[in-house]
């Protein structure tokens, strides 16, 4: 991987700041590089419509006067660097809780998102400055309460050898697949995949509690530490499934759980959601196939077969073009190879680090 150096190394060095309302037309020109730049390795297609650029250099703006010289709105950090007076990169980052944390002090996870620095600015310690700042911004705002800096970054990108070398690793990995593939799978098996209902709550936590054992055993602890399954956690899955949302809605957003069926028990189970992608990206319905959990490793693959094939099935139905699936193990771990068998491909990966 080709190391990054600088065009430039007579520049004053970069400062990170809040960004200002003067700053939208150079943070949306910057946006502009970043999707052109992921587009031709995989990521989402933006419009290359000149008034789609209009409007948000105006959206951002109106942000950025709402927030009147503040890092922060809300739960939403933007900075950007300048150098000599110039914007030369950009930062947002978001904080999440992704946990259920029902009587559990919750972990918060701060995304790093849409970073880029200016292709002439790269390799100066521009990209470090701004993720530096933004952590700093993230633990001064929660007072002390720890942080966990979260980074998705394609497969294909250059840029995981910059977050390796600032301390992140990879800790989580998603793949992507044309809903239309048809399986190569035999659908003969003992298993019934079908969505939830609320009769399904206790199984739907037993089988969360599973997922964050898992994952907090392989160092992704975004979902905080394994919690017991109580009344409570229990409750929150009931709720969770009488509240989730058809498609039919005017967000034309759709949220629901999925899980498989063998002698009338459940024993593996994941979460899908279809939205729309906002504007300037190619508005198309996105699909996301989360959260996989299994009773039992002895059948994970064939569950998880099952649930990507009915995700797939009804995201298809949905409009999706292509359904992503995220919280996979290790590209060598069963899991992911049974995604790969069933035609999805390596896509990206979630980097880890504590602040
Ligand atoms: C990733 C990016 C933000 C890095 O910004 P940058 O200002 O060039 O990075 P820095 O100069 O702060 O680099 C910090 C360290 O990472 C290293 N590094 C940066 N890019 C690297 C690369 N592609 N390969 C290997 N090392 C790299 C630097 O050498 C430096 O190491 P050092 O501390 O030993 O000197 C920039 O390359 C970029 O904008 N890429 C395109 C957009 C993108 O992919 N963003 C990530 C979104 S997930």
């Amino acid at each position: 991987m080709a190391r990054v150096t600088p065009t430039n190394s007579t520049h004053t060095p970069a400062v990170a700041r809040a960004a200002t309302r003067t700053d939208a037309p150079a943070i949306c020109d910057l946006w502009q590089q970043l999707w052109h730049e992921h587009e031709a390795i995989g990521g989402y297609a933006a419009t290359r419509d000149p008034e789609a650029y209009v409007s948000l250099t105006q959206r951002i703006e109106n942000e950025l006067v709402r927030r009147a010289g503040s890092a922060v709105g809300g739960r939403h950090i933007h900075l950007v660097a300048s150098c000599d007076k110039r914007v030369v990169g950009q930062i947002e980052a978001w904080l999440e809780q992704l946990g259920v944390f029902v009587g559990a002090a919750p972990t918060v996870t701060c995304e790093l998102r849409s970073l880029i620095v200016a292709p002439h600015a790269r390799g100066a310690g521009t990209g470090k400055a701004l993720v530096e700042k933004a952590a700093q911004v993230a633990s001064h705002l929660l007072q002390g309460v720890p942080i966990l800096l979260a980074a998705e970054v394609l497969h294909r990108n250059p840029s995981i050898a910059f977050y390796t070398r600032l301390g992140f690793a990879p800790r989580s990995w998603n793949a992507q697949m044309p809903t239309s593939i048809a399986s190569p799978l035999p659908r003969s098996t003992p298993f019934q995949a079908r969505q939830a209902t609320h009769r399904d709550a206790r199984a739907l936590a037993e089988l969360h509690h599973a997922f964050v054992t898992r994952k907090y055993a392989a160092h992704d602890s975004r979902f905080g530490a394994p919690q017991p399954v109580n009344s409570a956690l229990i409750e929150h899955f009931a709720d969770a499934v009488q509240h989730m949302k058809t498609a039919h809605d005017q967000t034309r957003a759709l949220s629901t759980y999925l899980v498989v069926e063998h002698a009338h028990a459940v024993c593996a189970a994941a979460h899908l959601s279809v939205s729309q992608l906002e504007p300037p990206f190619v508005p198309v319905a996105r699909a996301v196939l989360s959260g996989f959990s299994a009773a039992s490793a002895a059948h994970a693959p064939e569950l998880f077969a099952e649930l990507m094939s009915l995700g797939r099935h009804i995201a298809k139905l949905h409009g999706a073009p292509m359904m992503e699936i995220t919280d996979l193990d290790a590209p060598n771990q069963p899991i992911f190879q049974a995604a790969l068998q069933l035609g999805a491909q390596p896509w990206s990966l979630t980097m880890l680090r504590e602040r």
